[in-house]
């Protein structure tokens, strides 16, 4: 069976409860079971990964090979600052897809700014939640063609 890694970068353990007008009031749990429902339906497995901490993030990366198929990543505030993060994606041969809940362009300026994005397969951000499942559906099809 086809599995995919999602993995959540700092502060998401806190949404729902986290700047609510800019995150929205779901949670990541709520998140993670809708992605399970939507995995499930196509046979393939889900596995999450939440972390606070970067080198945590980078080993996870690095022991993804082999094992997934694809990895959907929101590094949170990593995104416009991490280096290791970045070069960790770079060294796998798994296909990425970063995602965000809000629109990272229409916030403050050093968000704008992914460094991780350009070693990603793409990039989806400012759905909420709906970031995630098109992430996964797009993840989902490309496995599948
Ligand atoms: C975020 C956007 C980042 O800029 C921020 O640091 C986050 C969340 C998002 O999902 O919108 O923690 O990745």
């Amino acid at each position: 069976m086809m599995k995919i890694l999602v993995i959540n970068g700092p502060n998401l353990n806190l949404l729902g409860k986290r700047e609510v007008g800019t995150y929205g009031a779901v949670t990541l749990d709520e998140i993670n079971k809708k992605l399970t429902a939507q995995a499930k339906k196509n046979d393939v497995k889900l596995e999450f990964f939440q972390s606070n901490h970067e080198g945590e993030i980078v080993e996870k990366i690095q022991k993804a090979s082999g094992k997934f198929q694809f990895i959907i990543i929101n590094p949170a505030a990593f995104t416009h600052y991490s280096v290791a993060i970045r070069d960790a994606i770079a060294s796998i041969d798994i296909p990425v897809i970063e995602v965000h809940l809000s629109n990272i362009c229409a916030r403050e300026d050093f968000r704008e700014k992914s460094i991780t994005a350009p070693v990603c397969l793409g990039q989806i951000f400012g759905f909420g939640p709906i970031s995630y499942q098109v992430a996964l559906e797009a993840a989902i099809k490309l496995l599948k063609k």
